[in-house]
Formats: C-alpha cells, sequence, structure tokens
C-alpha cells in the first residue's frame, strides 16, 4: 500500500492547475446508460473512481475508451450492445457512486441489479431514497442476497419529494425520469453544480430538464436518447483543497481552470479566517501572509459550506487565534481525522456532530492513517505545517479523487513523496 511522506515548512507558491470533477463525472459516465449511441465526455478526472467505473461499465458489455493526455483526458462511451444490467458487489463495496446505474439501467433495459452498499467510513448512507423514488416512477423493487433488483417494463412520470437532500439520489431519479412516459416533478433536489452539470449534458443528449439547481426539477420525458460531447466542470473540491493548503502555509498560490462561483461559501470563510482572496476569472488566488483567526463552518448542502471541505478546513482552524467550531450535518460520522490530526498535536474536542478546535498549537510530524477520501486530505494539510516528518499511511482513499495530488504539491514547493507501488502514469486504458 503507498504512503506519503511529507516534510513540512514549506509556504506553497505558485500555480496549480485544477482537474474535473469526480463527482460530476460519475454521473455523467452513468448518464451513457441512457442511449445506445456514444457519450463523449472531456476533462475528465484521472483518478481510481473513474477506473472503477470504466470497469462496472466495461463488465456490462459497454465500450469505454478512457484516454488521459497532456492536453485532453477524455472518456468515450458506448452503450449498444449492453449484456449484463448488473453492478457486481466487488464493484459496489470500492464505490459505492456505482448506484448511480441503477436508475438509468431500469430505465433503459427495463431491470437492474446493483449490491446494497452497506455502510461507509463516514456515515450509514442508506440509498432508501434512490429506491423511494424509483417505485414512484413504477419501477418494482426487490432486495434479496445483498442485492436490489429493479423492474419496470416502462417508467411513468410522477411527482417525487425527497425527504432529505441527496445528491446521487436526485441524480439517479432524474436519469431515470428522462425516459419515463410523461411528466416528473422532483422536489426538494440536490442543487449541487454536479447535479447542474449532468442535467446540463442529459439535455444534450435530447432530455427535456427543467429547473437544475432549483429545489424543483421538471422532466417530460422523451423515447429515447442520443449521443453527445460534454466537458465535465471543474473540481470545486479539488480547488477548495489546495487554496487551504496555500492559505494555510502562509504561502501565495493561484488555482486555474475552476469554477470560482462554486467555491463562494468556502472563499468567504477564508476571508473570514484573515486570509486575502483575490478571483479573477477562471482562477482564485490565496495570499496567507497574515495570521489566520478563528472561524465557525457550519456543513450545509449547496450553496452552504460543503461536507468534502469539513476536514481540510478543520486542518486549517488548527493553525487559525481562538478556538473554531466545526458542525458537520450531512454525515454522521465524519471526523474521523480529528482524532489523527490531535496525534499530531491539535487540540480538538468531539461533542455529538460538532468539533471544537483550539487553534495555534504547533503540529509535530507522526504516523497517520487516512480513513477517507476527504480526510486523507485533511491529513496532508496538516502535515505541510508540522514540524518534521509525517508518513500517511493507505493514500489509496486520495487516489480515488484527486489527481496526482503529489506532483501538483510539488509543483507548488511542497516536499511530499510517495512511496510504495506506483500508480501508472500517462496511460491509455481500452476496453470493449
Ligand atoms: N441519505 C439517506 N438516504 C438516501 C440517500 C442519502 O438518508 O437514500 C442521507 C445520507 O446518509 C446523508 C445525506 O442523506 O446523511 C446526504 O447524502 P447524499 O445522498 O447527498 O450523499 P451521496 O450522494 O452519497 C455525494 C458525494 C459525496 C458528498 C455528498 C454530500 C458523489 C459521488 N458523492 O454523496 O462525496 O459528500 O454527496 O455532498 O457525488 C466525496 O467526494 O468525498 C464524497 C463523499
Amino acid at each position: 500500500m503507498d504512503k506519503f511522506v511529507v516534510r513540512g515548512g514549506n509556504p506553497l507558491l505558485g500555480t496549480v492547475r485544477i482537474s474535473g470533477a469526480k463527482n460530476a463525472a460519475l454521473p455523467a459516465m452513468a448518464a451513457a446508460l441512457l442511449t445506445d449511441e456514444p457519450v463523449i465526455l472531456e476533462n475528465i478526472p484521472q483518478v481510481r473512481d473513474i477506473e472503477t467505473e470504466r470497469k462496472l461499465l466495461t463488465a456490462m458489455g459497454a465500450e469505454v475508451e478512457l484516454g488521459y493526455g497532456r492536453a485532453q483526458h477524455r472518456t468515450t462511451i458506448c452503450c449498444r450492445d449492453l449484456v449484463k444490467p448488473e453492478a457486481s458487489y466487488e464493484l459496489v463495496k470500492t464505490m459505492r457512486a456505482s448506484t448511480l446505474v441503477l436508475g438509468p439501467l431500469v430505465a433503459r433495459m427495463g431491470e437492474a441489479r446493483v449490491s446494497l452498499p452497506g455502510g461507509c467510513a463516514i456515515g450509514a448512507r442508506p440509498v432508501n431514497l434512490h429506491l423511494l423514488g424509483l417505485e414512484k416512477l413504477g419501477a418494482q423493487i426487490t432486495q434479496e442476497h445483498g442485492y436490489i433488483q429493479a423492474r419496470a417494463t416502462r417508467l411513468k412520470g410522477a411527482r417525487v419529494v425527497f425527504e432529505t437532500i441527496t445528491v446521487t439520489g436526485t441524480e439517479d431519479v432524474l436519469m431515470a425520469a428522462t425516459l419515463a412516459d410523461g411528466e416528473t416533478v422532483l422536489e426538494n433536489c440536490a442543487r449541487e453544480p454536479e447535479v447542474v452539470d449532468l442535467a446540463a449534458l442529459l439535455n444534450k443528449m435530447g432530455a427535456q430538464i427543467e429547473g437544475a439547481g432549483t429545489p424543483t426539477m421538471r422532466i417530460r420525458g422523451v423515447e429515447k436518447l442520443h449521443g453527445a460531447r460534454h466537458r465535465i466542470i471543474p473540481d470545486r473540491i479539488e480547488a477548495g483543497t489546495f487554496l487551504l493548503a496555500g492559505a494555510l502555509t502562509g504561502g501565495d498560490l493561484m488555482v486555474t481552470a475552476c469554477e470560482p462561483q462554486h467555491l463562494h461559501a468556502l472563499l468567504q470563510k477564508l476571508e473570514e479566517c484573515g486570509v486575502k482572496v483575490r478571483v479573477n476569472g477562471e482562477s482564485v488566488r490565496v495570499m496567507g501572509d497574515g495570521p489566520l483567526r478563528c472561524t465557525d463552518v457550519v456543513t450545509q448542502e449547496y450553496p452552504g459550506f460543503p461536507t468534502d471541505m469539513q476536514a481540510q478546513f478543520m486542518a486549517l482552524t488548527t493553525q487559525a487565534e481562538g478556538a473554531s467550531v466545526v458542525t458537520e450535518n450531512i454525515f454522521e460520522n465524519r471526523f474521523m481525522h480529528a482524532l489523527e490530526l490531535v496525534r499530531m498535536g491539535a487540540n480538538i474536542k468531539i461533542e455529538g456532530s460538532r468539533a471544537v478546535v483550539r487553534g495555534r498549537t504547533s503540529l509535530s510530524g507522526a504516523a497517520v492513517q487516512a480513513s477517507d477520501l476527504r480526510a486523507s486530505a485533511s491529513l496532508v494539510l496538516a502535515a505541510l505545517v508540522a514540524d518534521g516528518e509525517t508518513i500517511i499511511d493507505r493514500v489509496y482513499h486520495i487516489d480515488r479523487g484527486y489527481e496526482r495530488i503529489e506532483e501538483k504539491l510539488r509543483g507548488v514547493g511542497a516536499q511530499i513523496r510517495r512511496i510504495g507501488e506506483l500508480l501508472p502514469r500517462r496511460t491509455t486504458a481500452m476496453a470493449s
């Protein structure tokens, strides 16, 4: 298993280019199941979850070309001859977002068999709302032997009200509704940029969706969808992680090829902390030359402060003057990184869904363990300001969602190296 060895103390200086959003690319790849024509997706990030999704689609008989180059990361997916509408336990257990194939498969093939994902390091994360939504559209759903079985001759438009806001739940039911007979109204939808990006792709494929980015979406079902070409939005969580790294290390860092509007909640918090933030077109520059001030954050659905930035923000608060309160409202168990930060010298007390961080403690390098994707990023940030060397184990979590993070960090002055088995770089994977 790979590890990162990080030596802290260097301010990050320079420019980092942001990759495409993993959480937009995954549903976009699943959307290709809705048509027998090729779907071309550009700005695909080179991360492990994309590779898992490629395996998932090829196991069903899809042709997936995935090419990573200096200028372009692109995939072409053709789901003309699907043979097996199934997502196996082997793949779903490594990536919960595999459940995104459920809606498209039942809509296009009339059946789907998808492993139940089970619990996860950050919370129970049930998929009941995906299933309730699909049932409203007329799918018959049964569960046995750890699998969800869904069947329908043709889905029928309906009104679906999500009891809780769910990102992939909204995406799953949205995809199914595009091929349903008649109109579907989805209420209490997720408004995340990744949902809006999926709706934009589906509309290019011939779907009729209105209201993406608002709580209510209206979908007029169509008989058939066709192929399309689409560019995936920039990864707002990767961008935010680098901005925090720049601010935390007292650096001067510019992130480019990002969408500053998607970063609004984070940029506001950075300014509250005393960080200078400059937005210019698709770039954001942070200058962390003054002292950091404590700030409270509460995670919320978009446009609120993202849960996917909470762990990294907590790393910043360990270096801010005074006490910051970090409240996690989306997942019930997303403080695993706090315990590792404490091992590095942070002063953090967990009280239910709140973490109270008393800042300006000096951190010292230690052997720590990553428990999930964003927790790993938080440990990397802490290591960048820790005294001495930090060894971060289980970096396969970070490889799921950050493209070449250690190379990008080294490019702006961080001392970080990977030890252990290396990932293949700049390869072209072809599968059919
Ligand atoms: N929930 C239910 N029932 C459901 C679905 C969700 O109770 O059927 C609950 C969850 O347990 C959670 C809340 O609703 O408490 C919100 O979960 P949501 O469904 O929105 O999460 P998700 O769709 O599974 C996506 C991202 C996550 C991100 C969350 C929240 C993808 C592939 N994943 O997950 O990203 O944290 O939305 O914004 O889009 C990550 O990238 O590190 C990551 C975990």
